[in-house]
C-alpha cells in the first residue's frame, strides 16, 4: 500500500491569532526592545511571496515559525489547503465553503497532475485513485489531526470525490456511495458528543474501505470504527455532553420513552454530571427520528434497531444503580428501592436475569489454576464494576 497524508490543523491558527492580538493591544510601545537567545531566533524567508507559497517545500527555511507564518498568510486569503510535498495540510475554515466542493471543482481536479492546480483534498484523492487504477494496487489515505480540526468533514469530502470518480453502481436502487455517506448520521449519533471545542466531535477512529471493480467503479464499501472513547459513557465533564444517542432516546416519542421507562436526561447519573443537556440549533427529538430513518436506509432492521436502543436505555438505568455496605465486611448490596427498580429495568432491557446481573456487579469471580474463587466487592469497587459493564455495553452497540 502506498499512502497519502492530510494533516488538519487548528492549533496553528489559534497560535497566530494570539500573536496578532498582542501586537494590537500594545500601541504605546512603538519601538520595543526584544531580547531573545540566538537559539530561539529563526531567519525570515525574504524571497517568499506576500501571499505565502502553496507548497512549503518551496520555503527557503522549513522551521516551525516559517511554516506557521505561511499557513496563516494563506488562511487570511481563505486558502485553507497547503502542500508540503505530497502531504496536504488543511486548516479548519469554521464556515461552509461550498464553492470549493461543487461538481465544477471535481471536474477540474479529475485527472489533473498533482500540484498543477491549487492544493485541494480532491487532488489527494485523485492521485490515490489513479495510482490504484494504473498499478492495480490498494491505496490508503490517512487523515489525522487534533480534535475539532475537521477530520470528519475532510473524510466526507474524500468519499464524495471518490464516489464521483467511481460512482453509479446500484445496489437495490441505491448507489454504494450514497449508502456509505448515509451511514454517517448513524455513526455520529452513537460516537459523537459535544466537547469544549466542538459541538459534534467524533470520539472514535474510523476506517472506511471502498472497493472498486476492474473498471474503476465502486463495488462495495465497509466502515469500521475503533478506539471509541469509552470513559465518556460514565464520566462527563461540564460543559461537555455524553454521546448524542442518550439524549436522542430521552427525546423519543412518548410511547417509546414509556417502553424504556426513560425520564428527562437530568434524572440519569451518567448524564447529569454535566449541566449541558441541549445543544443550540439541535432538536434531539427530530434527530432521534432522523437517526431511525438513517438506520432504515443503511439496512438495519426494525428488530435490530429496537435491540440497539434497548441497550442504550439499559446503560442509563444501570448508571442509576447504587450500592450500600453489605452485611459482611467488604461486601455491598443494592442501595434502595430506586436502585432496585433501575437494576430490574436494566435486566429487563438486556433480557437477562436480575439476580444474575446483581451478582455480576457486586461480586468478582477469579479463576485460578486450582479453583474458582468468588469474592464480594465493597460499594466503591461495585461502582467500578458497574461502570466497566456500561462501557462495554456501549462499545457493543
Ligand atoms: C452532527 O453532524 C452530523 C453530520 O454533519 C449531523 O447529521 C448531526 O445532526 C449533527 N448532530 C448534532 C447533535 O449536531
Ligand atoms: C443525578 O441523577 C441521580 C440519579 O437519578 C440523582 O440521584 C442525582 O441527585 C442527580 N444529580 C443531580 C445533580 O441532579
Ligand atoms: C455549540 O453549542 C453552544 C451551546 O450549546 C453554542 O453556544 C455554540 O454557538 C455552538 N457552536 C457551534 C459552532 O455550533
Amino acid at each position: 500500500m502506498s499512502g497519502s497524508k492530510i494533516q488538519c490543523s487548528l492549533g496553528l491558527i489559534v497560535w497566530f491569532f494570539v500573536l496578532v492580538v498582542m501586537k494590537f493591544t500594545s500601541p504605546q510601545q512603538k519601538e520595543k526592545k526584544v531580547v531573545a537567545s540566538i537559539s530561539k531566533v529563526y531567519p525570515k524567508d525574504t524571497e517568499a511571496p506576500p501571499g505565502g507559497v502553496d507548497d512549503m517545500t518551496k520555503l527557503s527555511y522549513l522551521h516551525e515559525p516559517g511554516v506557521l507564518h505561511n499557513l496563516a498568510m494563506r488562511y487570511e486569503l481563505n486558502e485553507i489547503y497547503t502542500y508540503t510535498g505530497n502531504i496536504l495540510i488543511a486548516v479548519n475554515p469554521f464556515q461552509r465553503l461550498a464553492h470549493l466542493y461543487d461538481t465544477h471543482m471535481m471536474e477540474q481536479y479529475k485527472g489533473a497532475a498533482f500540484g498543477e492546480l491549487s492544493p485541494h483534498v480532491f487532488a489527494v484523492a485523485d492521485v490515490a485513485y489513479r495510482a490504484m487504477i494504473n498499478e492495480g494496487k490498494s491505496n490508503s489515505i490517512l487523515v489525522s489531526g487534533e480534535s475539532g480540526a475537521g477530520k470528519t468533514e475532510t473524510t466526507k469530502m474524500l468519499m464524495r470525490y471518490l464516489a464521483y470518480l467511481g460512482g453509479r453502481s446500484r445496489v437495490e436502487g441505491r448507489t454504494v456511495e450514497q449508502q456509505v455517506l448515509e451511514s454517517n448520521p448513524v455513526l455520529e449519533a452513537f460516537g459523537n458528543a459535544k466537547t469544549i471545542r466542538n459541538n459534534n466531535s467524533s470520539r472514535f477512529g474510523k476506517f472506511v474501505k471502498i472497493q472498486f471493480d476492474k473498471s474503476g467503479r465502486i463495488s462495495g464499501a465497509a466502515v469500521r470504527t475503533y478506539l471509541l472513547e469509552r470513559s465518556r459513557v460514565c464520566q462527563v465533564n461540564d460543559p461537555e455532553r455524553n454521546y448524542h444517542c442518550f439524549y436522542l432516546l430521552c427525546a423519543a416519542p412518548q410511547e417509546e420513552r414509556e417502553k424504556y421507562k426513560l425520564d428527562s436526561p437530568k434524572s440519569f447519573h451518567y448524564l447529569n454530571q454535566s449541566n449541558c443537556y441541549e445543544l443550540d440549533g439541535v432538536n434531539d427529538a427530530r434527530e432521534y427520528l432522523a437517526t431511525r430513518r438513517a438506520m432504515d436506509i443503511v439496512g438495519i432492521s426494525e428488530d435490530e434497531q429496537e435491540a440497539i436502543f434497548r441497550v442504550v436505555a439499559a446503560i442509563l438505568h444501570l448508571g442509576n444503580v447504587n450500592f450500600a455496605k453489605g452485611v459482611e465486611i467488604d461486601s455491598s448490596a443494592i442501595k434502595d428501592d430506586k436502585s432496585r427498580f433501575h437494576l430490574k429495568m436494566t435486566a429487563e432491557l438486556l433480557r437477562c436475569d436480575a439476580q444474575k446481573l446483581e451478582d455480576a456487579v457486586i461480586k468478582r469471580v477469579m479463576v485460578t489454576p486450582e479453583e474458582v474463587i468468588t469474592r464480594t466487592l465493597d460499594p466503591v469497587a461495585a461502582v467500578g464494576s458497574r461502570d466497566a459493564l456500561a462501557k462495554t455495553l456501549l462499545s457493543l452497540v
